[in-house]
């Protein structure tokens, strides 16, 4: 509504119109959303199928990166806004446009992912935001659509959704209180756990490099490994999330996501990770690299010159991620059951109690003395 509202407001002040529709794989009636703008006012509308693109450049770094805001979020919503700028912008120089404008208000965080990007691939174009000084309250803004015939929907819609590929965000109504349980008519993408088959579904994910590329045997495309991700692990009610969120803008939310591919291939990702690379190398990308790149891309600030750093840092790494991970799910579970990887860190010689290597009593000894030091000397002077 808010962007309906904004064309015709828009084309009120004298605005030559152009709406654009970038299709990221949410669930949309584009032709319904082509009509809607003209009946707005629009000189003209784009509709650009962005889906490849999206999966083969915003998700795929997100897999070799775990992407997970606060060690929850897929930053689904996040990931698509910058990819939605470059878009538009493309459009707005094929027009010769001399601004860009949203319909996103001053509380979110895609107004800040909306801004930085066009300010950051197009500084000449002004950034226009009508949503951000019309200052009319929502009723306002259902009275001034009804005034001008504006075709805004179900104003009484009980959640706020976004929706892609990657992940479906589902926020307001009755999840504004965080005490109360997600109703059921929240979620369209997975059913309840109680509600999932009463057997396990396996599944088999191929890693090369740091990215998936079969299940089961078949090697498919992103965009068709993802949205297949996300049927079998909506049939198993895999992908629920449920968290408080620390926004941008300075308040905490509730927010509630449905993304079965994402969680299944971050849980099949980190564990790879965890077969193959180092400790060394696995805590610097746990515990630096994955989280700040999380938070500058949730941030708004995918342009930021140090996400292309960390993401060459982690590639360097993900170059052995190769593999293969065996997955169960059930009942809104995920378990990784088994993995394999030519590169895989374990040794059975190593490990195994039953024989195998054993270092000698000397050699434990020494190790452990050396080991333990710094701590028993800081112990001793603190009279611990
Ligand atoms: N909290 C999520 C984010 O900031 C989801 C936002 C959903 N956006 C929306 N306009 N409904 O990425």
């Amino acid at each position: 509504m808010d962007t309906t509202v904004a064309v015709k407001w828009l084309t009120e002040r004298g605005y030559e119109v152009y709406t654009v529709t970038v299709d990221v794989g949410q669930e949309e009636d584009f032709s319904e959303v082509e009509e809607r703008a003209y009946k707005a006012g629009a000189v003209k509308h784009f509709y650009i199928d962005a889906k490849r693109q999206f999966a083969e450049e915003y998700i795929a770094r997100s897999i070799f990166m775990n992407g997970m805001y606060e060690g929850k979020y897929p930053l689904g919503t996040a990931l698509a806004r910058p990819l939605i700028v470059e878009k538009a912008i493309e459009v707005a120089r094929r027009v010769g446009a001399e601004a860009v404008a949203h319909g996103s208000t001053s509380k979110g965080n895609d107004q800040v992912r909306f801004d930085v990007t066009a300010k950051a691939l197009a500084p000449d174009l002004a950034i226009v935001t009508p949503a951000r000084v019309w200052g009319m309250s929502r009723v306002e803004e259902v009275e001034y659509a009804k005034s001008r015939g504006l075709p805004i929907g179900d104003v009484h819609k009980k959640y706020s959704i976004d929706d892609n590929l990657w992940s479906r965000s589902i926020e307001g109504g009755p999840l504004d209180d965080p005490a109360v349980e997600p109703p059921e008519d929240a979620f369209r993408w997975t059913v309840s756990p109680e509600r999932a088959p009463d057997s396990p579904t396996y599944l088999e994910i191929e890693f090369e490099r740091g990215l998936p590329k079969s299940v089961n045997g078949e090697r498919l495309q992103l965009v068709e490994l993802v949205t297949s991700l996300n049927r079998v692990g909506g049939l198993n009610g895999v992908g629920r999330i449920d968290h408080i969120e620390n926004r941008l803008v300075g308040f905490k939310s509730r927010e509630v996501y449905e993304a079965p591919a994402a969680v299944i291939l971050y849980n099949a990702h980190v564990d790879l990770e965890k077969y193959v690379l180092t400790p060394r190398e696995l805590r610097f990308k746990h515990h630096v690299l994955d989280p700040q790149w999380a938070d500058l891309v949730y941030g708004g600030l995918y342009v930021e010159p140090l996400r292309e750093a960390i993401e060459k840092a982690a590639l360097e790494m993900e170059k052995w991620v190769t593999g293969v991970v065996r997955l169960k799910l059930y009942k809104g579970g995920v378990w990784v059951v088994g993995r394999e990887s030519p590169y895989g860190g374990y040794s059975r010689e190593l490990a195994d109690y039953g024989g195998g290597w054993y270092p000698t009593d000397a050699e434990a000894r020494g190790f452990i003395e050396m080991w333990s030091l710094h701590s028993i000397t800081a112990r001793r002077r603190r009279g611990l």
